[in-house]
């Protein structure tokens, strides 16, 4: 059974302060939410104030992002296994921010996919294509290539523990949202994609939408078949917001 997941991606917004205070918020408001699963990915610098804040609850604690080595001389870089020691248990991977502004290619998300789950770090892997791509209508080219790449390169053990977050990048922090229809078409064809390689298992994935998703637009986009939640976030910054975005189910 493929579970609904809300994650709440803060990207490089909050102090360590501002941030437990918004996780605290999360905490009390999301006590009656079932059906869901809350994961919130602060910056790195507040996981291990957010992790204490987090003890005794089911919300997770999940990277940004984590780095392309296991260990060593590589500055500024935070290893799979320093997050895995601070109870993180999801690491996001391939965010389009990452793709464009980091020059993260195919080859480095591979080893950070699999540094994470050799970590039992569960990616939270980002495919979606940019507004050209989506005007040349080279959406399911492009989304094809990025899960080939790098899904079809784990072993299918590993693939159990991947969720997969479409983000198309023209909706991202634009207002812009897919329409649900949109939403469904790429989602269903991810989830076909995903099985050409692994059967069935791909029924199990979680498959969540991202870009520009708020309260008033969440109902429609989860309502459909194969959209299993979304990656927040503007909407994700604001307790209230994220809570009724989980609540959309
Ligand atoms: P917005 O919800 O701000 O559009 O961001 C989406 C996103 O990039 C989440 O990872």
């Amino acid at each position: 059974m493929r579970i609904n997941i809300v994650a709440g991606n803060w990207k490089m917004n909050t102090t360590v302060s501002e941030g437990v205070k918004l996780v605290s918020e999360i905490v009390e408001k999301s006590k009656d939410l079932s059906n869901v699963k809350l994961i919130v990915a602060p910056p790195f610098t507040h996981i291990y104030s957010v992790c204490e804040k987090l003890k005794g609850t089911e919300i997770g604690l999940s990277a940004q992002n984590c780095a392309s080595e296991e260990k060593g001389a590589y500055t500024g870089e935070v290893s799979a296994e320093m997050l895995a020691n601070l109870c993180v248990k999801y690491a996001i991977i391939g965010h389009s921010e990452r793709r464009e502004y980091y020059k993260e290619c195919s080859e480095i998300l591979l080893k950070k996919t699999k540094l994470a789950l050799a970590n039992s770090i569960s990616p939270v892997f980002c495919v979606g294509e940019n507004l050209n791509e989506r005007e040349e209508n080279r959406h399911f080219e492009v989304v094809r290539k990025q899960i080939e790449e790098v899904v079809f390169n784990i072993n299918e053990n590993d693939f159990e523990k991947i969720i997969i977050a479409y983000e198309p990048v023209w909706a991202i922090g634009t207002g812009k949202t897919a329409t649900s229809e949109q939403a469904q078409e790429i989602h269903a064809f991810i989830r076909k994609v995903l099985s050409e390689k692994f059967g069935k298992k791909a029924e199990n994935t979680s498959i969540l939408y991202g870009g520009s998703c708020k309260p008033s637009n969440a109902k429609e986009i989860f309502a459909q078949p194969d959209v299993d939640g979304g990656l927040i976030g503007g909407a994700s910054l604001n307790a209230d917001d994220f809570i009724a975005i989980a609540k959309s189910f």
